[in-house]
């Protein structure tokens, strides 16, 4: 079986991680910040580090982390816990789902929502024409689910806070995969995915909010603080991970990070050459529409003309062993500029562990594919 489909979630997880799972699932299993006992304050020390550890791979020392269950809850809560009534919000088209429906959602209770459809290149300067009076807050994704493009989010945080704006990034796609340095580039709030190129299980995900901002809490119950009080506190974290946070895929989430911290730059560089070499492989294929450009980062989406997405997905799967991903990929509006909402795309998503060869197989099979 060959794996394509990291975008949706890393396949393969470092050994580190997978020993780190057994060790918790067999020894770490209580419940940390509400009990005394040494087994909880062991965990809530795991917790802790995971905490700070994310800071150190972000750069984000002036900054808390919130965990969600994903990285979707980290955007609503983001979403949800920022804007009210009356406020307005600029996102883009190349936002996924996560975005796009809690901003819909929001609309039928007041927020005014602009969506900037226009190329990467030019999203800065298109994004400020919309910006007005009650303008809140930017949301952008930092790299594109579909089409691997990365959107230059240093400029953008400029642009948010010339104008004295939130800005919220999608870090689902990014993270683990480009340097994202929350300091240098100022963003507010960034949201990301433990499984995917943070290399944990599922059932993680968060938030980092940057000190200072206050998010309203999207979920009431037990903080493990302040239990006298029946107002659910808003403190940062505690406030915003009402009942028992998901500690087994945290810990895993430590495992990663600090795989990643010890890999990251030959990880980067592995995923640079194997991303040229698939553009470049596609490329060659000229019954191929591709979407992707040169300089997109892991994803990569084409078709072959007059052929559903879905079709071909099926037969590298059935017939070749192939894991990619079709249809929408939970992003419309990207897909409705790219004029392929219709028969949505194939899309295959690299990660380090992926190989030429794998790639090579890929290429072959789409060349008998087109052929049958
Ligand atoms: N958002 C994930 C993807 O792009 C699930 O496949």
């Amino acid at each position: 079986m060959i794996y394509f489909d990291n975008a949706a979630t890393s396949f393969k997880k470092p050994i580190q991680v997978k020993n780190t799972i057994t060790l918790a699932i067999n020894k770490l299993t209580a419940n940390p910040g509400r009990s005394g006992h040494k087994l909880s304050q062991q965990v809530a020390e795991i917790v802790f580090d995971t905490r700070e550890k994310l800071k150190q791979f972000f750069n984000a020392e002036n900054y808390d982390v919130v965990f969600t269950k994903n990285c979707t809850e980290a955007l609503n809560l983001a979403i949800f816990g920022s804007l009210k009534a009356g406020d307005h919000v600029i996102t883009t088209c190349f936002e996924h789902n996560s975005v796009l429906r809690p901003l819909e959602k929001l609309k039928s209770n007041g927020v005014e929502v602009d969506v900037v459809f226009c190329e990467k290149d030019n999203l800065t300067f298109e994004i400020e024409k919309f910006i007005k009076s009650n303008t809140k807050m930017i949301i952008t994704t930092a790299c594109s689910n579909v089409t691997g493009e990365c959107i230059d989010i240093n400029e953008v945080s400029k642009l948010a806070h010339k104008h004295n704006l939130l800005y919220l990034v999608d870090g689902a796609q990014s993270s683990g995969h480009i340097d994202i340095d929350l300091t240098k580039t100022n963003i507010d709030l960034y949201a990301f995915a433990g499984h995917k190129g943070l290399l944990a299980s599922t059932g993680v995900g968060g938030l980092l909010i940057k000190k200072g901002i206050t998010i309203q809490p999207m979920l009431c119950g037990g903080t493990g603080t302040d239990s006298e009080n029946l107002i659910q506190p808003n403190d940062i974290p505690e406030g915003l991970e009402a009942g028992t946070i998901p500690t087994l895929p945290i810990i895993s989430l430590n495992a990663g990070i600090s795989f990643l911290l010890k890999n990251f730059q030959n990880i980067k560089k592995i995923e640079e050459n194997l991303s040229n070499y698939l553009y470049n492989q596609l490329k060659n294929l000229k019954f191929l529409k591709i979407y992707s450009k040169t300089d997109s980062k892991n994803v990569f989406s084409f078709n072959i003309e007059g052929y559903d997405s879905a079709l071909i997905a099926n037969i590298l799967n059935d017939e070749f062993g192939i894991c990619v991903r079709s249809g929408l990929h939970c992003a419309p509006l990207i897909h409705k500029k790219l004029n392929t909402i219709e028969t949505g795309a194939v899309r295959v998503s690299l990660d380090f562990f992926n190989t030429k060869q794998e790639i090579d197989e890929l290429i072959n099979a789409l060349i008998k594919i087109y052929k049958m």
